[in-house]
């Protein structure tokens, strides 16, 4: 089975020491660090931009998995692997073009990823599954953390993993995890979970508790050997 991953987004760290933030939810326990690109005109916030990305770089080895919500993307792949993205996920209303977004991610040697927003069909990634390396599937809508998960996207993951079949694809959720939900989406072939508001809460003392109470949350809907 596809090793669990805990992607903490950093959305809900202390912006002003992200550095030290970063290197709090990696000793942790992290897999991953989740980071949200938004541009307040794909979604109405604005948060932080490559140059920052390539700030963090050297505060983790784990790998950084870059969600941009910006719209056109394709100007700026370029700019985020330079920057230490190891996964660039884009929407699929980003751009007119998803298979050449995802194209030119591959390029840039980063895993691709697609996004399904809450109202986004999964039939609508069926003609790139050649081109992912992830499947996000978003449980709220893209904007802002602490938001309520929408729970139609537990069907959504089940009908993404019966279409992903044997493909090495992950299949990420993102928005409103917490342990209980974390169960929900894991039952439903989930093997990716992001969470902000549920990792940070409590400060750096408790991230290593939070994510704990998370990954046995879903590993014990995945099986004995998930975690
Ligand atoms: C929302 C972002 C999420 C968000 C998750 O647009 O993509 O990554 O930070 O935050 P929580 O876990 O608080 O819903
Ligand atoms: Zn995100």
């Amino acid at each position: 089975m596809t090793p669990l991953v805990i992607a903490p987004s950093i959305l809900s760290a202390d912006f002003a020491k992200l550095g030290e933030e970063v290197v709090a939810v990696a000793n942790a326990g992290a897999d991953w660090i989740h980071i949200d690109v938004m541009d307040g005109h794909f979604v109405p916030n604005i948060t932080i931009g490559p140059a920052m990305v390539r700030a963090l770089r050297p505060f983790a080895k784990i790998p950084f998995d870059v969600h941009l919500m910006i719209a056109p993307c394709d100007p700026y792949l370029a700019g985020f692997a330079e920057a230490g993205a190891d996964s660039i996920s884009v929407h699929v209303e980003a751009g007119p073009h998803l298979h050449r977004s995802l194209q030119a991610i591959r390029a840039l040697g980063k895993k691709a990823g697609a996004v399904l927003n809450p109202a986004t069909p999964v039939s609508s990634v069926q003609n790139v599954l050649d081109l992912v390396d992830l499947v996000l599937v978003m449980s709220v809508n893209p904007g802002f953390g602490g938001q309520a998960f929408i729970a139609t996207a537990v069907e959504k993951v089940a009908e993404l993993k019966a279409m992903i079949g044997c493909r090495d694809i992950r299949i990420e959720v993102d928005g409103g995890i917490t342990p209980e939900t974390a169960s929900l989406v894991a039952a439903a072939g989930a093997d990716t979970l992001v969470a902000g508001s549920a990792i940070f809460k409590g400060g750096p003392t408790q991230y290593a508790s939070n994510i704990v109470a998370i990954r046995a949350a879903a590993a014990g809907q995945r099986g004995r050997d998930a975690a």
